[in-house]
């Protein structure tokens, strides 16, 4: 039988890439061969199903199958581009307590018979919405950006994670952490504007599992719907698939961490 894990993509601070990084994760691992879900957390919001691309076939959501409306069946989305991948879009209810602790987890108990892989997007902030997202999770991905108030408020989520998650109050093995830095810019650090990774690394004091630099190809892979990782000529793409990697267990070097030096011709043509 197989074990499967739950994963929360989490922040504190809101807009830090959080619903990026679980669709290039979630698309990465089932890239992989891994039957993987990704749920969206963010009621009201509908961010993943666009992100994913599979806005036009919502027809059921997470808060119906909660509601026992629809089944599993009738509201998971088959993702048309990658096998193994589904996505259980998140309701445009207003009623941000449609998420029952019960409910949820009645719906991820039923999700782990079939996937190895939940991935659970989280909203933004310590709310309801946000500790639901967090509470069933084996192993947290803590997405933060390179400045104080992010890295702050990342802080705020290991607490929370390390007190207030199911594997806390049951008194089992603590929820996996791990650290996710995302919109780096080498140049940026170089500056003093910005956080270095070391920085980060050393106020968190959690593994860190990738670095995702600053890119262009974020906003063109989620206008055209399709997950930046899938885009392997890009740096962020490339920078996702090698955080996969990571995440099951492979050794691989961090990359796009350090500025690049001009050579002489961009130097003298630009680039
Ligand atoms: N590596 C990156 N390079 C450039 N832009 C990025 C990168 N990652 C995310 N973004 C941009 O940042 C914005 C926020 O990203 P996203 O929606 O994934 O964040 P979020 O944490 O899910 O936000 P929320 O807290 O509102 O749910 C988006 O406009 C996205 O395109
Ligand atoms: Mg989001």
């Amino acid at each position: 039988m197989h074990m499967a894990q739950i994963i929360v993509v989490t922040s504190g601070k809101g807009g830090v890439g959080k619903t990026t990084s679980s669709a290039a994760i979630a698309t990465g691992l089932a890239l992989k061969g891994h039957k993987t879900v990704v749920v969206d957390f963010d009621i009201g919001l509908r961010n993943l199903d666009l992100i994913m691309g599979c806005e036009r076939r919502v027809v059921y959501d997470f808060v119906n199958v909660i509601n026992g409306e629809a089944n599993l069946n009738q509201t998971l989305i088959k993702d048309k581009r990658t096998s193994n991948l589904y996505i259980l879009p998140a309701s445009q209810t207003r009623d941000k307590d449609a998420l029952t602790k019960e409910g949820v987890g009645r719906v991820l108990d039923e999700l782990r018979k079939e996937f190895e892989y939940i991935i659970c997007d989280s909203p933004a902030g310590i709310e309801t919405g946000a500790m639901m997202a967090l509470y069933f999770a084996d192993i947290a991905i803590v997405t933060t950006n390179p400045e104080v108030s992010s890295v702050r408020d990342s802080d705020r989520i290991l607490g929370m994670l390390q007190s207030k998650s199911k594997r806390a109050e049951d008194g089992l093995e603590p929820v996996k952490e791990f650290l996710l830095l995302t919109r780096y810019s080498p140049t940026r650090v170089a500056t003093g504007e910005m956080l270095s990774v070391a920085d980060v690394e050393e106020i968190l004091a959690i593994p860190l599992l990738g670095v995702i630099p600053e890119s262009q190809a974020v906003l063109k892979a989620s206008n055209s719907g399709i997950p930046v990782i899938v885009d392997q000529e890009s740096d962020a793409g490339q920078a996702y698939s090698d955080s996969v990697a990571r995440l099951l267990g492979e050794d691989v070097a961090m990359r796009f961490v350090t500025e690049e030096k001009k050579g002489f011709l961009k130097r003298i043509f630009g680039s």
